[in-house]
Parts: C-alpha cells; sequence; structure tokens
C-alpha cells in the first residue's frame, strides 16, 4: 500500500505534458499542447493536453486523465504501479506499508531474479554485438534469417557462446549468487555442482512481461540436428509462468489497442520479421496451445483476434481447442491461412506490409465458418463422422457469451451443414444448461485458494483493468436523470464543496441566516428528507464527503483526486475537468453583482431541489403505475392509500416549484 501523503506527493510532481510527452510527439497549440492520439488510430491529432489542468483527453476515443491514468492506461499498470512509476521518473521515496520478513525475503528474491535476467540479457547481446564469436556465428545467423540490425537490437536478440560456462563464470566472477542463476534458469547445476549456461551455443531471444523487464529467454539451436531441440526456454521458475506471458507483447500492446486488434501466431521469428515488415500488432502463442491467462492478457487491449497459420493445416486441428476458449470469453476470432508451404515469418520476408496486410483482409474468415469448413473437409459424406462434426461446431458455438453473435452463427452453420436451424438451437441450449450446472458445481468446491492460483499473474504485471472506465462510461452516457443529476452534484462537490455558503433566514421555521461549508448544505439538506444516491459510484464519494462536512481543512478536488482507491480517482479527475457540464448547467446572470457565497447558494439550492424533483418525478411515475394495477384498484384500502401517495408527491413537487420562486431564483429548470 502507498499512503495518502505519497500519492499526493506523485500527482503534484508529476506534469501531464513531461509525461505524455514521452510517449506522444505534442505540439503547441493556444494554451494546450495536441499530438497523435496513442489509444486508437488516426491521421489528424485529437489528443490534448492540457498543462493548466494538467489533464489529458482525446476527443477521438475519449480516453486520458491525470498523469496517473495515463500511465495505467497507455502502460496498463495497475494503480499502484502507475504511481510507482511515475515515482520513478520523478525521483520520489515511496512510503510502503512495512513488509513482514518474509514477504520481503520473496521480495527481494523475485528482484534479485529479475536483475540476473537483466545481466544475462546484456551479457547476450554484448556477445552477439562485440565479440568475434558472436558476430561469426550468431549475427550471420540473424541476418540470414533476414532480421536489420534494427530489429535484432529492438527485440533484444543476442548469442551464447559454444563454450559451455562462458555465461556461468562470468555472472559468478561479477558476484551473482549461484542459487539464484539456477533459479532462474539462464544456467542450470549440474551433479557436482558445477553451473552449465542453458543456452550454450544458441542465438537468444529476450521474452518481456508486459512492462518491458527481462522475464525468460528461448535459445535457438544454429544448426539442423534432429537430436537436439530445436529451441530451449527458460524453465517455470518464481517469476516466470510460462502461460502468463505471449512473446511480443511488450512491443506490439500499443499497436495491438490502436487497430483494436491482435495477430496471433505461433513463433518468435514470427512475431520478428511480422515487426520488422511493419506489422506491430502481433504475438505469439509460442509453440503451445493458448491458455486462458494468455487469452486475458490478449482481452486487456483488445477483443478481436486474428489467427495467422501457416499453410499446412498440420497444426491447426491441434489448436482448435485453445480457441474454443477465445470465444468464450467473448472474443472475436478471425483465421487467415497463409498459402502453402508459407509461415508468418517467410510471408512477412517476402511481402510490403500492404500486400500482407491485404493478404490478411481478404483472407480471413471468422472462425466458425472455418473450423465447420475444416470439419466438412475431413468427413466427406459419412453419416456418422457428420453427426460428430455437427456436436463439434455446435459445441463451439455454445460457449459464445454473446446471444446476438450466437444466433447468427447458428443460422450460418445450419445454412452450411444443410441442418435445421431449430435442431442445432436446441443443441446449443442443451449444452448451455450442461455448462452452467458444471460451472456451479466446480464454484461449490472451489476453494479460495485454488481460485486465486487460476488467476494469479506475476505481482509485475497486476491486470491493469480501470473498472472506473466503463462505470464513468456508463455514468456519462446515462439516460437515468438521477444518476445524471447525482454525477452534477458530484462535480459540483468535488470543485466547490470546502466553499463557503450563505444560507438566508428561514422565516416560516425561524431559522436565522448562517453560514456553512457546501459539502454541510448538500449532506444535511438530503439528510433531512432521508436521501441516498442510487450511483454506487457517486454514493461512494458523497458518503466519504460527509464525514468530512465540518472539517475545514478538507479540499474535496485534491482529497478525491488523489484517493487511493484508483476507481474514485479517475471519476474525479474527469468531473473536475469537465468544464462543459456545469457550464451548461448554470447560465450565469452577469449583470447582477452578487458575492460569491450568495452565487453558490443559488447554485447549491438549484442542484437540491432539481434532484428532488428528480426524485418525485419517479416516484410519481411508479405510483401511477400501481393505480393502473388491477389488484390494487380491486382493493379499495389500497387504492385510497395509493391515491393519497400521488396527492402528497403532487403536493411536494408543488412545493420544490414555489421554493426556487421564493427565493428569487425563478423557475428555469436545470439542463441536464
Ligand atoms: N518452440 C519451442 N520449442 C521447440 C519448438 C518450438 O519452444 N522445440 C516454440 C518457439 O517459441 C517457436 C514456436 O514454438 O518460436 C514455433 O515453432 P516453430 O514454428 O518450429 O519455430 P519458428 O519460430 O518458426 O522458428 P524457425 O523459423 O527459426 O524455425
Ligand atoms: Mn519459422
Amino acid at each position: 500500500m502507498i499512503d495518502r501523503d505519497t500519492i499526493e506527493q506523485i500527482t503534484n510532481a508529476a506534469k501531464i505534458e513531461e509525461v505524455v510527452g514521452e510517449f506522444v510527439t505534442l505540439k503547441r497549440r493556444g494554451v494546450n499542447l495536441i499530438g497523435l492520439c496513442p489509444f486508437h488510430d488516426e491521421k489528424t491529432p485529437s489528443f490534448t493536453v492540457s498543462p493548466a489542468k494538467n489533464y489529458c483527453k482525446c476527443f477521438g476515443c475519449g480516453k486520458g486523465g491525470n498523469p496517473v491514468h495515463f500511465i495505467m492506461e497507455h502502460e496498463q499498470l495497475s494503480y499502484p504501479d502507475a504511481l510507482r512509476w511515475l515515482a520513478r521518473k520523478y525521483h520520489i521515496e515511496i512510503k510502503e506499508r512495512e513488509l513482514t520478513n518474509e514477504e520481503v525475503q520473496a521480495q527481494n528474491m523475485r528482484e534479485s531474479m529479475f536483475v540476473i535476467n537483466q545481466y544475462a540479457q546484456q551479457f547476450f547481446v554484448d556477445t552477439l554485438f562485440g565479440t568475434q564469436e558472436g558476430e561469426a556465428i550468431g549475427m550471420s545467423y540473424f541476418r540470414r534469417r533476414g532480421l536489420r540490425d534494427e530489429t535484432i537490437k529492438k527485440f533484444g536478440l543476442g548469442y551464447s557462446p559454444e563454450k559451455r560456462d562462458t555465461f556461468a563464470t562470468t555472472a559468478l566472477k561479477a558476484g551473482y549468487n549461484a542459487e539464484l542463476i539456477a533459479k532462474t534458469g539462464v544456467c542450470y547445476s549440474t551433479d557436482d555442482g558445477r553451473l552449465i549456461d542453458r543456452f550454450w551455443g544458441r542465438v537468444t531471444f529476450p521474452v518481456h512481461t508486459i512492462s518491458g523487464k527481462v522475464v525468460a529467454f528461448g535459445g535457438r539451436i544454429l544448426q539442423n540436428n534432429p537430436k537436439a531441440a530445436k529451441y530451449v526456454n527458460s524453465p517455470e521458475s518464481e517469476i516466470y509462468h510460462k502461460s502468463n506471458h505471449l512473446y511480443g507483447l511488450y512491443f506490439s500492446k500499443q499497436a495491438i489497442m490502436q487497430h483494436d486488434c491482435c495477430i496471433l501466431v505461433e513463433g518468435y521469428l514470427d512475431v520478428i520479421s511480422m515487426h520488422q515488415a511493419g506489422i506491430q500488432n502481433v504475438v505469439a502463442s509460442s509453440g503451445t496451445s493458448l491458455t486462458t491467462g494468455q487469452i486475458r492478457l490478449i482481452h486487456r487491449f483488445t477483443s478481436n483476434v486474428t489467427l495467422l497459420y501457416d499453410g499446412d493445416k498440420a497444426g491447426i486441428k491441434a489448436s482448435l481447442r485453445g480457441i474454443d476458449m477465445l470465444l468464450e470469453e467473448g472474443m472475436n476470432i478471425n483465421v487467415v491461412l497463409l498459402p502453402e508451404g508459407e509461415d508468418p515469418d517467410s510471408y512477412a520476408q517476402s511481402h510490403s506490409s500492404e500486400e500482407v496486410e491485404e493478404y490478411i483482409n481478404r483472407n480471413k474468415v471468422d472462425f466458425i465458418r472455418f473450423k465447420t469448413n475444416l470439419l466438412l473437409d475431413e468427413v466427406g459424406d459419412d453419416p456418422i463422422r457428420r453427426a460428430s462434426l455437427i456436436g463439434d461446431v455446435v459445441r463451439s458455438i455454445a460457449v459464445i457469451p454473446n446471444d446476438i453473435l450466437r444466433s447468427e452463427y447458428l443460422k450460418k452453420c445450419s445454412e452450411m451443414l444443410n441442418v435445421s436451424e431449430q435442431l442445432l438451437v436446441s443443441e446449443t441450449a442443451k449444452l448451455r444448461l450442461k455448462h452452467a450446472e458444471e460451472i456451479y458445481k466446480r464454484k461449490q468446491q472451489d476453494t479460495p485458494n485454488s481460485r486465486r492460483e487460476e488467476n494469479s499473474i506475476p505481482a509485475d504485471d497486476e491486470p491493469a483493468t480501470i473498472p472506473a472506465e466503463s462505470q464513468i462510461q456508463q455514468a456519462t452516457a446515462s439516460n437515468n436523470p438521477l444518476h445524471n443529476k447525482e454525477r452534477a452534484i458530484i462535480q459540483f462537490l468535488l470543485r466547490n464543496g470546502d466553499k463557503l455558503v450563505q444560507v438566508p433566514e428561514d422565516k416560516t421555521n425561524g431559522t436565522p441566516a448562517f453560514t456553512e461549508s457546501v459539502i454541510s448544505h448538500l449532506y444535511y439538506s438530503f439528510q433531512g428528507d432521508g436521501i441516498e444516491f442510487t450511483h454506487p459510484l457517486y454514493k461512494r464519494i458523497f458518503d466519504e464527503a460527509s464525514q468530512y462536512a465540518s472539517d475545514i481543512d478538507f479540499v474535496p478536488e485534491r482529497h478525491f483526486q488523489s484517493h487511493p482507491d484508483a476507481e474514485i480517482s479517475h471519476l474525479a479527475a474527469e468531473l473536475c475537468n469537465d468544464r462543459y457540464l456545469l457550464s451548461k448547467l448554470f447560465t450565469e446572470n452577469k449583470t447582477e453583482e452578487r458575492n460569491e457565497s450568495a452565487v453558490l447558494f443559488e447554485q447549491t439550492t438549484r442542484l437540491i431541489i432539481s434532484y428532488k424533483q428528480s426524485i418525485i418525478d419517479e416516484l410519481l411515475k411508479q405510483t401511477m403505475a400501481q393505480l393502473k394495477d388491477p389488484e390494487i384498484a380491486a382493493d379499495s384500502n389500497r387504492y385510497i392509500e395509493v391515491m393519497q401517495n400521488l396527492k402528497f408527491l403532487k403536493e411536494t413537487q408543488q412545493a420544490l416549484n414555489s421554493l426556487l420562486t421564493q427565493y428569487g431564483f425563478g423557475s428555469a429548470a436545470l439542463n441536464f
């Protein structure tokens, strides 16, 4: 846990133009800076950075926020990791909760393992570029494979010498701990306790975490040797869980986001050659079939996956199962087969990026159609095998979470397979029911521990979902009038909550004039009527602010923008920077000279009354509906009760309206 003071220190130090400027080329335009949005593909800049507001926003795709949110989104980091990122940049020391001894040890070990990997990485690169052996063997191999120097450098490719302990000896001499070296798997220890380089005589491919740390290596043999494995990879370790990584994602995440599509290939060289050809939204599953962890990784960036396969169909059938998992996760999947004898590597080496792109676009087929065709080719006319094929296709369709998509696929497949759609629909329904029952059973057996195992991701790369995003957008686009008003009140509270309002004397009950903070005024006005916010996020903010109603040191804007909860801080930043809503709300009467607290009183009161009006409207609607209910109409007692409610609500509505005129505000409604 990072403490609140440190969060505040970081948010104060981080300058939006400097942070964004690390990733986007910015040009000055008036008081703002603009550049090409890093979150979607665009030709003319709509990404606006405001140094004054310390805020950025894309007018195309709507993404943005303060420096922390920008880093979260751009680097796909969790809130604490984004804060750490900025702390490093601005040399701020992070005060965290004290770790237990065990935690310290575990963390030290993980960190040391990353340090050793980084050291090995540098060693392999230096050997490739700086030694005769590296140049003669490693470099000449890469050149033969058509890789340019800049590509080799970008992917950090290296070479491990043929002498079997060159790295081990160097690392030990440099003071690295033998046990930890073996733990990372760059070397393995023999029975008599010597360290041997795992990748000796091979070119090396570092595998990066999403944030760019080297977590493992692959080493490719240079000669064709049927006795030795073509690739040797780092073993699983405390820091490396193969199933949670995808080769190339660190280099591709940006392009995947921009194209809203991820191209999935099989091998290291497929990724590298595609990048070199100019197609950068490519990652590799590294030969094995996909895992749920890898699918979730892709899903952070896009829901669209294009599988790019070699021309020969042998490998494809083996990976079909992994693909059902993609469907289950709600991904849209297309498949592209390359011409016979080509793989993505060879195709990208011999074609321009336009040609590759055109090939992909022209040949992509949705996965269900692809699978159906593939199996149809196989079964021919054999009725029994046909029946099992239908079952197979239906199983794939049944896992698709989206109802509309599912029914579209069923329609398509009924045509392709020449069976009635009705039959497919009922088969799918049966499977879904069975599936739901299985999940239910599994959940009941599931201990909390085993569930965590399944979702565990190296701490370095915690899932970077910004749940606030969805809620904020949902709230922005809401046509729920209560939510809209709650949002406006929260926005008003963030900007003005600590300011003072002059509450005039109330002659109806003899209360004299007095002064209180905007927060207090809002809080007591709602509490008196037992009103609670209906939107969960707005409610959390309002309730928290209410606790500070009488605290004069409380600055809501600062408090909520540097809130330890990312969801709240994100919303707060967004609301503080959206001037549009409030200015639309209050068309100021500029001709009249009034002091600020009088203006604030009017604005606060208008907001309160307007919110209460909406609540009454909502209740009126419900009550009117009750009157039409035949059961209530038949029961005269209940009917009278409802009628009385209705009368009360209408009176309250009138009272609210006249309150506005009584204060001399006029009865013009606020524009929501
Ligand atoms: N792979 C592996 N171990 C092997 C073979 C393959 O880990 N013994 C993984 C590697 O990540 C490899 C991927 O599976 O990149 C695909 O295998 P393959 O198509 O055989 O390798 P390519 O990447 O095409 O390598 P190259 O073009 O150099 O033969
Ligand atoms: Mn290949």
